[in-house]
């Protein structure tokens, strides 16, 4: 398993003056994307630190397995464009690219598949979790909790210092959550729990446990199964955004895998990240009409207005983020499958995109339509409530997650991550007994 990042090239050094204190620090070159300056002996030979809220321009790692060009929109896993893999592969194909570090072959994929698949079934215990939470429990908040207790199932794959068990945890985790998810979905809506089925592709899988019922034959549509696969494909990997960095920091303190996934899930649940697409759903269902769109363009200018648009802007995208492309593309696909060639909602989309693409504010901003712009209406067209678009994110990012989990263990300059401060509150002052204060 190619799971250890190769290291960036020394690159000379970069010179730091301050005040009477001048300090050579090393710089690193990248494979590609900017230059690195090494700051970690800075707070201990010059007493001083780097202030980076956001970490807007702070890398916490080196890594081997996602780049993205903000400015170009590119995004390459393991070095393959996303729009290539989007069009030729497999989301399961994806999941060994991101694991393994190269494209598997036929053997190696029938292989893959196979383990994936037989461990796609939870332990039966698990389906009892379900009944502590109210029916109406948003399925983010079940699947941060029956994630996180799988630490209490599989204590076999839990020692973290086990390469094998690193392996088996991160196999559990890729095939473990769409059953996961579906069962969280299935308790929302009052219907019975469907088993996976081994003879069924992954995406296919997962949409029977989502929508089979024990009255009828349930017949998969290959084309809404392919474009989902595709979806996934999209949100496998994203470098090290915030729920990412936070499977990151959760295992650098050693906790075992399970609980490091449920950390990422309760992080990417945030409307700023991964819930931005059920916000961009709702947003458009607000908006309702494209003779609205204007009104809420302005108020997404207004400084003194919180109103954002949602599935617009990105931290690293400065271009047209490349998935909403691709996503675009598979929105127009499933709508016509479906015969919705006159959805509302994607005509509001496209008025929203047309507009603000056009509008100085954006474009000075660098503002552009993100993978959560199309995603809620195609989601929404395949069936799934809005609640559980961040479900479908948190399934998709597993293998990312456990990627990048597997990684950070096995970088020898990990350590376990602990930013300082620059701290602004009182000086020592002492205690004033309560009958004296004021
Ligand atoms: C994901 O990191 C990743 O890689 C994440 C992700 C992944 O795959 O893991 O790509 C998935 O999370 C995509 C992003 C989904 N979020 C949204 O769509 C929510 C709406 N977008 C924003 O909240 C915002 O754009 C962020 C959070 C995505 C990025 O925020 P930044 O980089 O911190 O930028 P910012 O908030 O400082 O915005 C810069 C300026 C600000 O104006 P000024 O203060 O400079 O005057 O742009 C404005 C913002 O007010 N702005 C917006 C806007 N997004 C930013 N104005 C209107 N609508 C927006 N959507």
């Amino acid at each position: 398993m190619n799971t250890k990042a190769s290291g960036a090239r020394p690159n000379g050094t970069a010179t730091l003056t301050y005040g009477n204190k001048r300090i050579e620090l090393p710089a690193l070159k990248p494979t590609e994307g900017p230059d690195a300056i090494d700051i970690r002996k800075l707070y201990g030979e010059a007493d001083i630190f780097t202030y980076d809220p956001g970490f807007t321009s702070t890398a916490s790692c080196e890594s081997d397995i996602t780049f993205i060009d903000g400015e170009a929109g590119v995004l390459l896993y393991r070095g393959y464009p996303i729009d290539q893999l989007a069009t030729e592969s497999s989301f399961l194909e994806v999941c060994y690219l991101l694991l393994y570090g190269e494209l598997p072959t036929a053997s190696q994929l029938e292989q893959f598949d196979h383990t994936i698949t037989y461990h796609t079934m939870v332990h039966e215990q698990i389906s009892f979790l379900f009944r502590g939470f109210r029916r109406d429990a948003h399925p983010m908040a079940v699947m941060v909790g029956v994630v996180g207790a799988l630490s209490a199932f599989y204590h076999d794959s839990t020692d973290i210092t086990d390469k094998r068990q690193r392996e088996i945890a991160s196999h559990r985790l890729i095939a473990k959550m769409p059953t996961i998810a579906a069962m969280a979905y299935k308790y929302s809506i009052g219907q019975p729990f469907v088993y996976p089925l081994n003879h069924l592709g992954y995406t296919e899988n997962f949409m029977r446990m989502c929508f089979a019922v024990p009255c009828q034959e349930y017949r998969s549509n290959p084309v809404l199964a392919k474009a989902l696969d595709t979806i996934f494909i999209l949100h496998a990997d994203h470098e090290q955004n915030a729920s990412t960095s936070t499977v990151r920091l959760a295992g650098s303190s050693g906790a075992n895998p399970f609980a490091c996934i449920a950390a990422g899930i309760a992080c990417l649940w945030g409307p700023a990240h991964g819930g931005a697409n059920e916000a961009a759903l709702k947003m458009l269902k607000e908006i309702g009409s494209i003779d609205r769109v204007p009104q809420y363009v302005k108020r997404a200018k207004d400084k003194n207005d919180p109103f954002r648009l949602m599935g617009f802007g990105h931290r690293v995208y400065k271009n047209y983020d490349p998935r909403a492309k691709v996503m675009r593309d598979q929105c127009y696909a499933v709508l016509d499958e479906l015969g919705n060639h006159n959805d509302p909602l994607l005509k509001t989309a496209l008025e929203l995109e047309r507009i603000a693409l056009q509008d100085d504010y954006f474009i000075e901003k660098k503002l552009y339509p993100n993978i959560d712009f199309y995603s809620g209406i195609t989601l929404s067209a395949l069936g799934f409530p809005s609640d559980m678009f961040t479900a479908l994110f948190a399934l998709a990012r597993t293998v990312g997650w456990v990627a990048q989990w597997q990684e950070m263990i096995e970088d020898p300059q990990q350590k376990i991550g602990r930013p300082r401060q620059i701290y602004t509150g009182a000086r020592r002052r002492d205690f004033v007994p309560r009958e004296k204060r004021g």
